[in-house]
């Protein structure tokens, strides 16, 4: 197997100090924690290193380390494989939670900002600072505000002062304009680092190596070549213990402006200048500027909701999603979105794009798959065949990643007749992927100053600026809910 080149080849981040708001919480422990070890493992941490907490519970830095040493354990045993049987790095986890700080204070009091703000001054690493927003949104903007207040942001002598922003960004067009208004009173964009996790990915990342990087697929990426594309985001899980969350947000809102249409301009995008932040968050902009607009009655045509019923998921029973826990038991959010968007551009024009994500699946499938337009049959036709064998070219992201081509040859035999063939391409058969959380390089690239793989705020609108409509002619016009049953692929409506 390969060495995991890419982590080993980087250079450590500078020191800094990450100040967690949200430290005692679920995302923090599950995800940030992991993702910090792993980079300290890989040399990537430097020595001065540290951590502030900022939590409401009366914790000590002993308690926190206790609570994050069980998660770790926890992590490295249910990852399996060599990283299981070797144990925790205790060397690298004593990098990550060595210089562990706690301040306990309300985020809503000043005095809160100006204890931090001390505990800042008074570390060894200079005043590198990161603070990591991850807390339930409606605290982003008055973290950001305190945050200024107490002269925080303040870049002094050459140290960074960044913020991570976690999603949702924004519940509509309206309130992520708001807040992208209010983040960048105190912030300049370059400060700012707003979150899509499906940007951690590697396989979302290998989109754009595997359109730049190779040169036989980019004469075909257009639509002369390409007949549509459909984005599929499946999942299993239902809404879990998320439910108050959820039926407020519904999928759409969930899954769409952010991780479907990561994908999505990650395929549509016109090649970038450079590989700089900005160069390719302009052509992802440019993409979602040129999504024709699904108004009124186009969006209750082109854009289907669906409710999942009750129904069996890889074999456990699933309640029907108006009777889980916290959710109105005469909801109307959308558990399964699929909407047909057209990009009203030269490359693209007439190739509809297909998106869906739904929850409550039959099973978890994060695919891009691209028809390529059918070969002309007329030299079939003669031999007596008529079959179609659709060209597919489909990148995997998850699970099983990889990518495969399918395409149709002859079945041995004396009769020409065709049958679909995969050529395919597998991650774990070329490269040993240490087990992660794709939260490592999102979280490397804020501490070196790497916004490529973070949000702009004109994507973040852009993103909304698209489903907005849809939204308001759903609620406008009592667009229908279809229903599908757990475990299933699916409402019909979809497919249509
Ligand atoms: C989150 C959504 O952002 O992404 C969840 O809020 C969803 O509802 C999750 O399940 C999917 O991410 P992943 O990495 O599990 O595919």
């Amino acid at each position: 197997m390969r060495p995991r080149a890419s982590a080993r080849e980087a250079e450590p981040a500078p020191p800094c100090t990450l100040v967690i708001f949200g430290v005692t919480g679920d995302l923090t422990r599950r995800l940030l924690m992991p993702a910090l070890y792993n980079l300290s493992r890989w040399g990537l941490l430097q020595e001065g290193f540290s951590i502030i907490g900022v939590g409401r519970s009366a914790m000590t830095p002993d308690s926190l380390r206790a609570e994050f040493d069980t998660a770790i354990r926890g992590f490295v045993a249910d990852r399996g494989g060599d990283l299981a049987s070797q144990g925790v790095d205790e060397a690298a986890w004593r990098r990550v939670v060595g210089r562990l700080d706690y301040v306990q204070g309300d985020i809503g009091e000043a005095a809160t900002f100006t204890e931090i703000g001390r505990r800042l001054d008074a570390g060894e690493v200079g005043a590198n600072a990161l603070f990591y927003l991850a807390v339930a949104a409606q605290l982003f903007g008055p973290i950001v505000r305190r945050i200024g207040e107490a002269g925080l942001a303040r870049e002094q002598d050459g140290a960074f002062r960044r913020v991570i922003i976690e999603k949702p960004f924004g519940q509509d067009l309206a309130s992520a304009r708001s807040l992208n208004r209010d983040v960048l009173s105190v912030l300049r964009e370059e400060q700012v680092f707003r979150i899509d996790h499906f940007l951690g990915k590697e396989t979302v990342q290998n989109i754009m190596a595997f359109r730049f990087g190779n040169g036989f697929f980019e004469p075909m990426w257009n639509r002369d070549r390409i007949d549509h594309v459909q984005i599929t985001v499946a999942e299993t899980v239902g809404v879990e213990r998320r439910g108050t969350f959820y039926d407020a947000t519904g999928a759409m809102r969930d899954m769409v402006p952010n991780h479907l249409f990561q994908l999505f301009t990650l395929i549509a995008m016109e090649p970038p200048v450079s590989f700089g932040a900005d160069a390719i968050r302009d052509r992802k902009e440019e993409v979602l500027a040129a999504v024709r607009p699904l108004d009124g009655e186009v969006a209750i045509r082109d854009a289907v909701r669906a409710q999942y019923t009750a129904g069996t998921v890889e074999g456990r029973a699933v309640r029907d999603y108006r009777a889980e826990p916290d959710v109105d038991p005469r909801s109307t959010t959308e558990t399964f979105v699929a909407m047909k968007l057209a990009i009203d551009n030269w490359r693209w024009g007439g190739v509809p794009f297909y998106l869906r994500t739904g929850k409550s699946m039959r099973r978890r499938d994060t695919e891009i798959a691209i028809q390529f337009r059918q070969a002309p049959l007329a030299l079939f036709r003669e031999a007596g065949v008529d079959v179609q064998v659709p060209n597919w070219l489909v990148l995997q992201i998850q699970p099983d990643e990889g990518i495969s081509l399918q395409f149709g040859a002859k079945v041995p035999g004396p009769r020409v007749k065709l049958d679909q063939v995969t050529m395919g391409f597998k991650y774990r058969d070329h490269f040993q992927v240490d087990p992660s959380t794709g939260y490592e390089t999102l979280i490397y690239d804020a501490m070196i100053g790497d916004a490529t793989l973070f949000q702009r705020a004109d994507n973040i609108e852009g993103g909304w600026q698209v489903v907005q409509p849809v939204l308001d002619a759903w609620a406008a016009l009592a667009a229908p809910m279809a229903r599908y049953a757990a475990g299933s692929a699916g409402p019909r409506e979809a497919d249509a």
